[in-house]
């Protein structure tokens, strides 16, 4: 099963992140695609706000992963933003070590997650970016989500 909500502008985009935000659960690992521009960056902004990030959230693009404080009462104490656009190889993003970063209290974010799938495994949750002609760009939810319809279906019809 599979989630879609649209955002018509990058604010729309932004509200989309701040709002999955309240469907993410501590351990979550989320792979991003889509081209170079479609929104991944900009909807973790909206993400970490929903999070309850402080500080401002910037493409990870030349550090790999940024680490990210949050207050919430969601249990998320970290949020975990990769970007292994630039990656040299599947062991490099094998050594980000994701899977135990988010252990307990974290969850990851990962853009261009999609080119190193055997290194994540089936257990993560997708979130795919696809640009139309009028620069909006339709996000698809796929994944690791069992018990958690009831949130998804709020964000997809909010
Ligand atoms: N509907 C929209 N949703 C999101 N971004 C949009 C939208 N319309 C225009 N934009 C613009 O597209 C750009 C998206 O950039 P962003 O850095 O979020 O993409 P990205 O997927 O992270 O790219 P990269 O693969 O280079 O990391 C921004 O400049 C944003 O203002
Ligand atoms: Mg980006």
């Amino acid at each position: 099963m599979s989630w879609r909500r649209y955002g018509a502008s990058a604010e729309e985009t932004q509200a989309a992140g701040e709002a999955f935000a309240f469907v993410l659960r501590p351990g979550d690992i989320v792979l991003l695609s889509g081209p170079l521009g479609a929104g991944k960056t900009t909807f973790t902004q909206g993400v970490g706000r929903g999070l309850g990030v402080r500080e401002r959230v910037t493409s990870p693009t030349f550090t790999m992963v940024r680490q990210h404080e949050c207050v919430n009462d969601l249990g998320i104490m970290t949020l975990h933003h990769a970007d292994v656009y630039r990656v040299g190889s599947l062991g490099e993003v094998d050594d980000l070590a994701l899977g135990e970063l988010v252990e307990e209290s974290g969850v990851a974010l990962v853009e261009w997650g999609d080119i190193a799938p055997s290194v994540f495994g089936l257990d993560v949750i997708t979130v795919v970016f696809v640009i139309d002609e009028h620069d909006g760009r339709t996000l698809e939810v796929d994944g690791a989500l069992s018990g958690r319809e009831a949130a998804l279906d709020a964000w997809a019809q909010s």
